[in-house]
């Protein structure tokens, strides 16, 4: 049979990816397991989109292939929603395009922007199709450590300058996962006018735009003067609304960005079901006094996540967005280590920092997707781990590092 291309051979083990196994094994030896791994929470989509999904399954048009336009009133709903709650123009049809999920058009994006050889900026850790996309596209992912000492913000400055000379592509998330980092308007400014300096496309990840709180209200990057020259956004369904499996996002920004990210798409997918199109677009319209109800539901489990885990020896500050909790191990203990014997001691799932790449190292993420008490009571195991771990020095000096995949330059 044919080898696997290099391209292939280049993607590093995806972080989830072991994971499903490892619980069916747990669950069936018995063992009650909380699971704080994947950001996918417990909790239900509005009751409206379920029905508006339901109605719509009913209609036989919304059956049919969405293509690359899918459906019109979805188009126009982002376009409310982007200027309600930004206060930014788009025009529905050129300016915006329905996705599969933000992860596939922020994957597939990176074959319309990189040649060969071409070299992205990612972010260490990060989402992973930041790197995904670069990788499959045959290009170079420059990764640069988010750390606390950085504020989790990437400076363009202290990237080589061989490598922003042949950056094509830099990926910003903020509010950021898996770190929960959140970046001041005066960087984003900064950011912008770099972009713009080094002709680079900024590629925005706004996945948790509506996860906010105690008054932080994330902007949009457009809502920076001059993004629309060199940003494209990417929002999610996902997270908003409770909608994860639904698969349903958009990316939006100048005509030229859009239709690059069209074009990819034309030749490899025909849309998401227009039903489920029909179903965001009434969350999006009709949802807007549920968003705040929901969002005080993950406010109780970030109080409790932030503040259990801390009593446990992990001190970490309620973070102002998204739903993870990004926790520090006492330097030596080694994230991998730490999350396998959580996982096989005490049955709770959560991600190893170094599963995000080499610069998550000495931190865990917590997904805070369940409830308060199965929170604390996670929070509570992960203490007992620690406690003996730090009683037993040594047994998990190892690191767990995997190799560097070809093709990556690291900061
Ligand atoms: C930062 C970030 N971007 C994008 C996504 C993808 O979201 P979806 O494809 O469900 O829209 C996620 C999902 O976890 C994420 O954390």
């Amino acid at each position: 049979m044919p080898a696997y291309t290099d391209r292939l051979l280049s993607l590093p083990e995806y972080p989830l990816a072991g994971i499903p196994e490892k619980k069916r094994e747990l669950i069936a030896r018995g063992v009650d397991v909380i699971d704080l791994g994947a950001g996918d929470a417990d909790l239900s989509p509005p009751s409206v989109v379920i029905e508006r999904l339901s109605e719509a399954a009913r209609i036989p048009t919304m059956s049919r292939y969405g293509f690359a336009l899918g459906l019109v009133e979805y188009r126009e709903a982002v376009a409310r929603f982007m200027k309600r709650r930004f206060g930014q123009d788009f025009n529905p049809l050129k300016e915006i395009i329905p996705l599969i999920g933000s992860k596939e058009g922020i994957s597939h994006l990176a074959f319309a922007y990189l040649n060969k050889g071409d070299y992205s900026i990612v972010p260490e850790p990060g989402y992973n199709s930041y790197l995904g996309g670069t990788l499959l596209a045959e290009g170079i992912c420059h990764k640069y450590p988010l750390r606390p000492e950085n504020g989790f913000l990437i400076d363009l400055d202290k990237v080589p300058a061989d490598v922003l000379k042949k950056a094509k592509i830099l990926y910003l998330n903020y509010p950021n996962n898996p770190t929960s980092a959140i970046a001041p308007t005066e960087y984003l400014e900064d950011i912008v006018r770099r972009c713009k300096e080094l002709d680079i496309l900024l590629v925005y990840d706004n996945a948790y735009s509506e996860l906010s709180y105690d008054g932080y209200v994330p902007p949009s990057i457009f809502e920076i003067k001059g993004a629309r020259d060199v940003a494209i956004e990417f929002h999610s369904m996902s997270k908003t609304y409770n909608m994860t499996g639904w698969r349903c996002g958009w990316a939006c920004g100048k005509q030229e960005f859009i239709a690059g990210l069209a074009k990819v798409k034309s030749f490899i997918d025909t849309g998401t079901f227009m039903g489920i199109q029909a179903a965001a677009a009434t969350a999006l319209d009709k949802c807007e006094e549920w968003i705040p109800t929901n969002v005080a539901e993950f406010q109780r489990r970030r109080d409790a996540a932030a503040d259990a885990f801390s009593e446990a020896g992990f001190p970490v500050a309620r973070p102002k967005a998204t739903m993870y909790i990004w926790c520090p191990l006492p330097k030596n203990i080694p994230s991998a280590a730490f999350g396998e014997r959580l996982l096989q001691e005490e049955g709770v799932i959560v991600l190893p920092g170094s599963l995000f790449g080499p610069g998550g190292e000495g931190f865990f993420r917590v997904s805070f997707i369940v409830s308060p008490e199965r929170l604390r009571e996670a929070a509570a195991r992960a203490g007992r781990v620690l406690k003996r771990m730090q009683a037993t020095p040594g047994d998990d000096a190892r690191t767990s590092r995997r190799p560097e995949p070809q093709g990556m330059a690291r900061a």
